[in-house]
């Protein structure tokens, strides 16, 4: 991993990749007007002689259509002169000119060598923009950024600021691959060819994943274990932008950032703008490695100290009860729960001052005494006593028309004064960019913490920001409302970070809809869904493992009463409910006094099993075999292979398309040759059964063979099991 100059050009290498940076002259057509362009020169797998890269390598032949050749392929453009390209920076200068020529101006590369900085200043007024690169040990991912000066004493308006521009080389047949999303189908993986017009991926819900994730990747007929991938993740939990295409030339290009939607940013003389990190990368193996290397990423960057240890199961009453909640019945789940190995017990929605129902409540944060005369204390008391962590719910930037705070503070909500409030769950939305919602925020949340023994917060957002105004009283749309309210939410992640290190944060959105990379740094635990559905859940989890960690993969309650929170209502069994929650942090929502003694037991054989298995599962690495959206197999497949390779899980889903004949072979992936792993099948009609011991050389040239009919004969719809390797 290195990071240097010579020759006019930037040589950034990861473990197994270069890209190269260079600098060339680019003249604006009928001036005399010369920039010195930051371009890209290379990216892929790693070059033994980058020096061989040609500075004009995409300037050759080609329709360079209106656009100075030089200015091909900048590594940030900026709109100004001809650039009718998607640009990266559009800016509003202090006399009004809205044309950058930006130009090579300087450069810092760390003592390290991991970080880079290169500055382009513009050519006659005092406006810089640094572009910032960061790479790390081991992983081929480069962080992206930049930081935006204005230099000037007048103000400047940064009317689009994004991140960066990622170019991949030519090829003329190009897949895209991104995420659709909403409630309840998040994550949606769809496949396009990469043409010229460039595809929009957005969020204007002010939460990152309400309608599409802010993913790319771009791929030459790629699968999940071959083929180059080049691919990026963009760390914004707020309204964003991805702009995939091709410029004049054919060339791929990715721009993005926060997005431009009802958002400008204003820059006072002396000011800067630092813009989200965007994480891309490039593997010449295949999807599943791109995945990896996410999930790599986050086991190095993750505040959380949750991100590196196993995840305790949870227990959650929401699915059962909702917001008919009392201290006995929590008592008595608790107790029972304790007994079945369950870990962690959780009080969802419900718990405060007047919270019967949707229509009340949010905002103030006071325990209801009708449901809980002595406070939470008894409860959580009761939880710690049983060896379980005590975790609660929380919804911070919400208030309820029927609230203290609401009463109090009605200038707190984002609406126009001229509109009636638009309400969603009969809830509004606070301005947390405001200073006074903020402190108001961060206090009561510090409160909570310090005053109880809370070792899990679960942190929800239930509706889209609208009528994104400042202030009650005047209609002023502030076009910088998106960006502070995103940056106070980080900060406040921050504080209970550093103030409560051990509590491990839940970031939940109506399930998924804010499950980006950049919460990831807090939130060891994300909910996937609330989609709770376990034959549509392998969906769910395909596409949320493009960028996510397996274990991260929450829900209010994986295993539930049949066809009481899976949005289908299908009557699933609690076989395939467990086997589904083993890939992720198993968490149960059964009214536990009902179910029989039979049930109970089982119920406690797989979480038993999952304990044992999670170690595996959850710290090591992930393959997907066998993909939900292939439609030639009638199983979805994952493997996890453990960090050392001496243990790995093997998980077999009947994809509900029947089981006839025979499973073609299992090749499992990841496994050291020359080690015999025993094995042992579990969940075929609940039997164990162990084969002959077998090397990983075979298992992976030839694989695991199985005649499915025979082993699923039990439920052939939600048949599954798994292969345990040690
Ligand atoms: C939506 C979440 O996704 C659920 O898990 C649950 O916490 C409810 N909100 C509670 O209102």
């Amino acid at each position: 991993m290195s990071i240097k100059f010579c020759n006019n050009r930037f040589v950034i290498e990861t473990k197994n990749t270069s890209y190269v940076i260079v600098l060339r002259e680019a003249n604006f057509l009928g001036t005399d007007e010369t920039v010195t362009a930051v371009c890209q020169g290379y990216w892929g797998e790693k070059l033994l002689n980058p020096e061989e890269i040609p500075d004009d390598y995409y300037c050759f032949g080609g329709n360079c259509g209106y656009l100075e050749r030089g200015l091909n392929a900048q590594e940030y453009p900026a709109y100004g002169g001809k650039y009718f390209e998607n640009e990266c920076l559009k800016v509003k200068l202090q006399d009004g000119v809205r044309d950058l020529r930006l130009s090579y101006k300087s450069h810092k590369i760390s003592e390290a060598k991991d970080l880079l900085t290169i500055t382009l200043k513009d050519i006659y007024y005092p406006f810089e923009v640094d572009l910032n690169y960061k790479i790390y040990e081991g992983l081929d991912l480069i962080d992206r950024n930049t930081t935006i000066r204005n230099l000037a004493e007048d103000k400047v308006l940064l009317e689009t600021m994004y991140s960066a521009s990622w170019i991949c080389p030519y090829d003329k047949d190009l897949t895209l691959t991104y995420m659709s999303s909403a409630w309840a189908e998040e994550y949606n993986v769809i496949k396009q060819p990469l043409n010229q017009s460039a595809v929009l991926l957005e969020s204007r819900a002010g939460v990152s994943n309400a309608t599409a994730y802010p993913y790319f990747a771009i791929d030459k007929n790629a699968t999940e274990d071959s083929g180059k991938v080049w691919f990026g993740a963009l760390q914004y939990c707020g309204n964003w932008q991805i702009k995939a295409g091709r410029d004049r030339n054919g060339l791929p290009q990715i721009v993005g950032g926060i997005s431009d939607f009802n958002t400008t940013y204003s820059l006072d003389g002396g000011e800067e703008f630092t813009t989200p990190v965007f994480t891309g990368g490039f593997v010449n193996n295949g999807f599943g490695e791109s995945k990896r290397q996410f999930h790599e990423y986050i086991r190095k960057n993750s505040k959380s100290v949750w991100t590196d240890k196993v995840m305790p199961v949870l227990y959650n009453a929401w699915a059962t009860f909702a917001f008919d909640l009392d201290e006995e019945m929590l008592m008595a789940q608790a107790e029972r729960a304790s007994k079945i190995g369950v870990e962690m017990f959780l009080i969802d929605d419900g718990w405060f001052k007047d919270r019967n129902d949707e229509k009340t409540g949010l905002g103030d944060w006071e325990v209801d005494k009708n449901k809980f005369p002595n406070g939470l204390t008894p409860v959580i008391n009761k939880v710690n006593e049983l060896g379980m962590i005590f975790g609660l719910w929380i919804e911070p930037e919400m208030v309820s028309e029927e609230s203290e705070l609401y009463k109090a503070h009605p200038d707190w909500i984002l609406r126009y004064p001229t509109r009636q409030p638009v309400k969603k769950r009969f809830q509004y939305v606070l301005n947390m960019g405001r200073e006074d919602v903020y402190e108001f925020t961060v206090n009561w949340i510090d409160k909570l913490l310090s005053e109880n023994n809370i070792g899990y917060l679960k942190w929800d957002m239930n509706r889209y920001l609208s009528e994104v105004n400042w202030s009650f009283e005047t209609n002023s749309a502030d076009d910088e409302v998106y960006i502070k309210y995103v940056r106070n939410i980080y900060r406040i992640l921050d504080h209970i970070n550093e103030k409560f290190p051990d509590v491990l944060i839940e970031n939940c959105a109506s399930g998924g809809l804010r499950a980006d990379l950049s919460m990831a740094k807090w939130c060891a635990r994300i909910n996937r869904s609330d989609n709770q559905d376990c034959i549509d859940a392998l969906k769910l989890h395909e596409g949320y493992t493009f960028v996510n960690l397996t274990k991260a993969a929450g829900g209010g309650c994986h295993l539930h009463h049949p066809g009481t929170v899976s949005l289908t209502k299908r009557k699933e069994t609690m076989k395939r409910m467990a086997y589904t929650a083993m890939m992720g942090s198993f968490s149960v929502g059964y009214d536990l006094r009902k179910l029989s003694e039979e049930e109970t037991e089982k119920l406690a054989q797989y979480i038993k099993l999952h304990k044992q298995l999670r170690e595996t599962v959850q710290l090591g690495d992930m393959y997907l075999l066998r993909s939900v959206y292939d439609s030639n197999t009638p199983a979805v497949i994952y493997q996890f292979v453990s960090k050392d390779k001496e243990k790995s899980v093997v998980f077999v889903y009947n994809n509900n398309k029947g089981f006839l004949g025979w499973l073609d072979a299992i090749k499992l992936k990841g496994l050291k040759a020359d080690k015999k792993y025993k094995i042992t099948l579990k969940g075929v009609e609940d039997k164990e059964i162990d084969f002959p011991e077998i090397s990983g050389d075979t298992l992976m040239k030839m694989g695991l063979s199985f005649k499915i009919e025979r082993m699923l004969s039990e439920d052939s719809v939600y048949g599954c099991f798994a292969v345990i390797l040690e």
